[in-house]
């Protein structure tokens, strides 16, 4: 696990991006990964200026989502497709087709569930994976409890969960309770980790994933077991960090050959 403690978001933002030009540039039929959450808007919001300014171009891209609610409306400006339309796919050339996210409305969710490992497998796998991290340490939508070999299923979301993505809706009863969400088994399959994570807020989240044991309770803390992670937080998200000297010591001696 790579850590890399950052001043600003902005600078998260440059560091994530530049892994994922590098990835676009070099790779003829990228898969990329993404998440959605408030923390990957910068990273978001940099990649489309890139797009507009430099012509950075996703049109032989795909991309899958992590998650996504069950039982919300097709087209409900919450729903996690509609998220990532308007905060990043939208205003980039990848076509719009090749975005897929799990169907929380399908008739048989568990089926689409299966359905939708099967089409990730069927990309060749995704090269970079975008994640965040909540509160209680969950990735995508794998809430504490959730098996570490986990495939995407349906999952019941916490209180906290729900209190925490309350702010996008009117009220907090308006938050679905359950959601489609690729297991933690699957995430691991992403050739690339990158998660970031900025504010106070997730300083206690960040230092159970990176430094806590591998355990359920703490779902992010699986990473540990995947050889390509890379954690981009900020100073504040990284205060509760037993290695934070080391962690900015190593990212400082990097050499210049080494990429994230
Ligand atoms: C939701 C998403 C996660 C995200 C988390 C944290 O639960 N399903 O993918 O990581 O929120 O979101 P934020 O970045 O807004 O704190």
């Amino acid at each position: 696990m790579e850590i890399v403690i950052r001043r600003s978001v902005e600078d998260i933002a440059t560091v994530v991006s530049d892994a994922i030009e590098s990835l676009v540039t070099k790779n003829p039929a990228p898969v990329l990964g993404l998440a959605t959450g408030s923390s990957p808007l910068p990273v978001y919001k940099e990649l489309i200026r890139r797009h507009k300014e430099n012509g950075l171009s996703f049109a032989d891209a795909r991309a899958f989502l992590l998650d996504e609610y069950v039982g919300m409306a097709v087209g409900h400006p919450e729903s996690y497709r509609e998220v990532i339309r308007r905060e990043l796919t939208g205003q980039i050339d990848i076509a719009d087709d090749a975005v897929k996210s799990p169907d929380g409305n399908a008739d048989d969710v568990l089926a689409a569930a299966i359905e939708y490992d099967k089409s990730i497998a069927e990309a060749g796998g995704v090269d970079l994976q975008i994640l965040g991290i909540g509160t209680d340490g969950h990735i995508a939508f794998n809430e504490p409890g959730s098996s570490l070999a986990s495939r995407t299923r349906m999952k019941t979301l916490t209180e906290q969960t729900r209190e925490d993505n309350a702010r996008f809706f009117d009220s907090i009863d308006e938050v679905p309770v359950h959601v489609l969400t690729q297991g933690l088994g699957t995430i691991l399959e992403a050739k690339h980790l990158v998660l970031v994570a900025a504010g106070a807020g997730k300083a206690a989240a960040v230092a159970a994933m990176v430094e806590g044991p591998v355990s359920a309770f703490c779902p992010g803390s699986v990473l540990q077991l995947h050889p390509h992670v890379t954690v981009v937080i900020d100073e504040a998200a990284a205060a509760d960090l037993k290695l934070n000297d080391y962690y900015r010591r190593s990212y400082d001696l990097k050499p210049a050959w080494q990429a994230l």
